[in-house]
């Protein structure tokens, strides 16, 4: 099975983007997971709900290779699911499955809660300090890139952030506070190069308008693609787009095409998860069954998933 590091080559190749979900129970796996097999699998005619994005046109493929996809779990979706329980989920499936399924320990605050997740075997981490002054993000993603270098975990990829962009998926009145959404606020591409060269790191995730959550009553603010461009140059590392809910369809297609390779969704996920269940329940008053409950939640959680598969991977 190909490795992280492959797979994002491959998509550099492509010219597309692996898309990163974050779950904190199985409902959510099952429904990305689904939603990325059936893509690759079947015609696209075969799968129930892929209305054509409005940016791109509809095609109908059997595809030459799976399309990738990451899990993600930040420190709390991690201690809910259990590191060792995620760990061995997502290897079982991609060994079962011949698939390539990643696992990601996402937004990890500190050196500790990096060295568990790489010793636990995780394909890669991202050690969260972008809300620290300049020097200590390098001093402590400079660690966590150490320790993983020394690791037994050959494979893991590290990532780092600079520029804050806000903390936490949710659904928002207005923009996160403190949040770089202004171009002056946005790194420089030399702070961003001199990031990458003094930390060694194999990802970077820099603010390029981004923010975690999504806006309830509008989308999000648009991207300033200028800045990826410049700052895909300067790292000379794949970067990541995090805060992926709520941007229009068409800044992730520029967003790609200026050199994204990774694309983190989960506040939509979240929010198609509630409004299932919602229904679940107000459709079956008196069931109990979990399972039954929870059909229609796995449909729209799939049907996210789905939609943002096509649009990453320009299907
Ligand atoms: O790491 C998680 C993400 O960046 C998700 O952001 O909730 O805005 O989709 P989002
Ligand atoms: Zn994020």
């Amino acid at each position: 099975m190909i490795s992280l590091k492959k797979a994002l080559s491959q998509a550099k190749k492509d010219k597309v983007a692996v898309a990163h979900f974050n779950i904190s129970e199985f409902v959510t796996l099952k429904a990305c997971w689904e939603a990325a097999n059936e893509l690759s699998t079947k015609n696209l005619e075969q799968i129930t709900g892929s209305d054509s994005s409005p940016v791109l046109s509809p095609k109908s493929l059997v595809l030459s290779r799976p399309i990738p996809i990451i899990i993600g779990v930040s420190e709390g979706e991690q201690r809910f699911l259990g590191t060792t329980e995620a760990v061995d989920l997502i290897k079982h499936m991609r060994k079962n499955h011949d698939y390539p399924i990643f696992l990601n320990a996402d937004h990890h605050k500190t050196l500790d809660s990096c060295k568990v997740a790489i010793d636990a075997g995780f394909d890669s981490v991202i050690i969260d300090a972008a809300d620290k002054p300049f020097e200590e993000n390098v001093a402590l993603t400079r660690a966590v890139v150490e320790y993983a270098r020394a690791s037994k975990n050959k494979r893991v990829l590290v990532e780092a952030e600079i520029g804050y962009i806000g903390a936490g998926s949710e659904i928002r009145d207005e923009l996160p506070e403190g949040a770089a959404v202004s171009e002056a606020q946005l790194p420089t591409a030399e702070q961003v190069a001199r990031f990458v060269e003094e930390t060694g790191i194999d990802l970077l995730a820099p603010a390029v308008g981004n923010v975690h959550g999504m806006l309830k009553h509008s989308p999000n603010p648009h991207l300033f693609v200028k800045k990826i461009k410049e700052f895909r140059k300067a790292a000379n590392v794949p970067l990541v787009l995090h805060g992926g809910s709520g941007i229009p369809d068409e800044d992730f297609v520029q967003a790609i095409d200026a050199g994204v390779r990774i694309i983190h969704i989960s506040t939509e996920l979240r929010r198609a998860w509630r409004s299932g269940l919602e229904k679940g329940l107000a459709e079956h008053p008196a069931e109990v069954a979990p399972y039954k409950l929870m059909e229609s939640a796995l449909a729209e959680i799939k049907a996210v998933a789905l939609a943002r598969l096509r649009l990453f991977n320009k299907l």
